[in-house]
């Protein structure tokens, strides 16, 4: 349920998550019409701005605002929203300034007639912060701004959530001494984009896909993330984390977990995360057998990763991973999950791509195997492959696609950028696309043993192989694939 007398406080207003995602996310909800009524959104950061200067930047980060004259007159009003208060992260007296600020705007909230125990006061908390200041933040707001009394109180944080399973229940036990699983909406992006949320009505409204998907038809599952770009000035934080945190162990993990897991009993949120949870813990520790690493060199003019400036000499921290899932349980029995992930490759691509078996051997040939595709991004789509006969007198079997690329099919929506459906979901208090602190930690132990493996904490660290810039990644790749049972169709 969507509570009016909200305020939107987002911590870090000034930094990068708050220009590329937050602030872009917001003004698309509130041109939509799909923020509270008479809402009001709060910047807190160590910067110090007036009003103004503050509006001019907040309005700077809204992506190609372009001439119309409707979101022009939307970004006019949506300055009317904005404040700004400057102060520290670790400084108590300065989250009692900020409360002080938000008891200004709550004073002018007027009762409703059904309002008997007081009138409701919200809050939603955004931490844009980088995870040095998560627990300072969280205890100083939990002391000095959590209104007592008729509302909610909410935080929205985001990964990193700690480096191994240690650092990660650490964090998660610090942060929950001042926030309850139920106030808590921890971020995996992922799970805000239109076609992993469509893989539950995919999976589970029809029963052509639903009835064979299992170890009896599937013989191998690929989920795949490709950039184009390198580290590009981010290599200091990414060096520490490396591309298996930055990217599987979260993102390529969470989809893992709706492609595989058992029918929930309800779509609620502790009903899918239950799930969730279930499939996850069927699933081993990864191994260094079932694991190839690379990091990419430069080529066709771009520097690799080594040449970044903000990379420490001499690092071995993968670019790219490969690593295959195995999960054990009566579905999925023996069929591989091979997770891949890279920067600075020739093109950028998310997809889920399950390869079903042979026919049996028989009555046509030139057939290839079913591959159902599900593109991520770019261009969402949703395509099987199948075999048909060649239209004409012949009968003779040919490959081709049943297409559901949403640009053509549905050439008028609008798809919501992942933050968009987050924070909206934040807004309604449904936690269904949040990430549950169980999730979490059976994540970590899932990727933990390798990740120390590949820090060199059990021994020299493993040397990745090189791959070129711009190129599909390691040589080595193909191979990898093929040995779990991937046929190129
Ligand atoms: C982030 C990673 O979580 O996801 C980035 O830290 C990565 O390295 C990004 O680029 C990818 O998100 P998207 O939405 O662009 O696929």
């Amino acid at each position: 349920e969507m509570k009016d007398n909200t305020i939107i406080i987002v911590l870090g207003a000034s930094g990068d998550l708050a220009k590329k995602k937050t602030f872009p996310a917001l003004f698309a909800l509130f041109r939509q019409g799909f923020l509270p009524t008479d809402v009001k959104i709060c910047g807190y950061a160590r910067t110090k701005m007036d009003a103004a200067n503050f509006h001019s930047r907040a309005v700077s980060y809204i992506k190609n605002p372009g001439e119309d004259p409707a979101v022009t007159a939307s970004i006019q009003k949506f300055k009317d929203i904005l404040t700004y208060v400057d102060g520290s992260y670790d400084d108590g007296a300065a989250f009692v300034v900020l409360n002080t600020h938000l008891e200004e705007i709550e004073s002018k909230y007027t009762s409703k007639d059904n309002e008997a125990d007081g009138i409701e006061k919200n809050r939603l908390f955004y931490f844009a912060l980088p995870p040095s200041v998560f627990v300072p933040v969280a205890k100083n707001l939990k002391e000095n701004c959590y209104v007592k009394g008729a509302g909610v109180n909410r935080v929205i944080v985001e990964k990193p959530f700690g480096k191994d399973l240690d650092s990660a229940r650490q964090l998660l036990s610090s942060l929950k001494e001042y926030w309850t699983e139920d106030e808590t909406f921890r971020i995996d992006h992922y799970l805000g984009k239109e076609m992993v949320k469509n893989l539950l009505v995919l999976r589970f409204a029809n029963v052509a896909f639903s009835s064979g998907w299992d170890k009896n038809h599937i013989s191998n599952v690929q989920i795949t993330f490709k950039e184009p770009f390198g580290t590009e000035g981010r290599g200091g934080y990414f060096d520490s984390f490396g591309i298996i945190r930055d990217v599987l162990q979260n993102h390529l993990l969470q989809v893992l977990s709706i492609l595989t897991m058992e029918r929930p009993v309800s779509f609620s949120a502790e009903d899918i995360r239950d799930e969730k949870v279930k499939v996850l813990r069927s699933i081993p520790p990864i191994t260094q057998e079932d694991t190839l690493l690379g990091q990419y060199v430069g080529a066709n003019g771009k520097p690799g990763y080594l040449e970044d400036d903000t990379v420490p000499r001499g690092s071995v921290c993968p670019t790219f991973a490969a690593t295959t899932l195995w999960i054990h349980n009566p579905r999925w029995e023996g069929v591989p999950f091979i997770l891949k992930a890279g920067k600075a490759l020739n093109e950028a691509k998310v997809e889920v791509r399950v390869q079903f078996k042979d026919v049996t051997q028989g009555i046509f040939k030139d057939i290839t195997r079913n591959e159902l595709v599900i593109r991520i991004q770019p261009s969402e789509a949703v395509y099987l492959k199948v075999n048909t006969k060649t239209p004409g007198l012949q009968t003779r079997a040919m490959a081709t696609e049943m297409d559901l690329t949403y640009n053509r099919r549905f050439s008028n929506a609008k798809i919501p950028e992942a933050y968009e459906t987050l924070i909206l979901d934040a807004l309604l208090g449904d936690h269904s696309n949040f990430v549950r602190h169980d999730e979490l930690d059976v994540a970590w132990k899932i990727f933990t043993p390798i990740l120390h493996w590949i820090d060199g904490q059990s021994g020299t660290a493993p040397k990745p192989v090189p791959y070129a810039y711009g190129s599909r990644g390691p040589p080595e790749l193909n191979a990898f694939v093929e040995r779990f049972g991937f046929q190129r169709t």
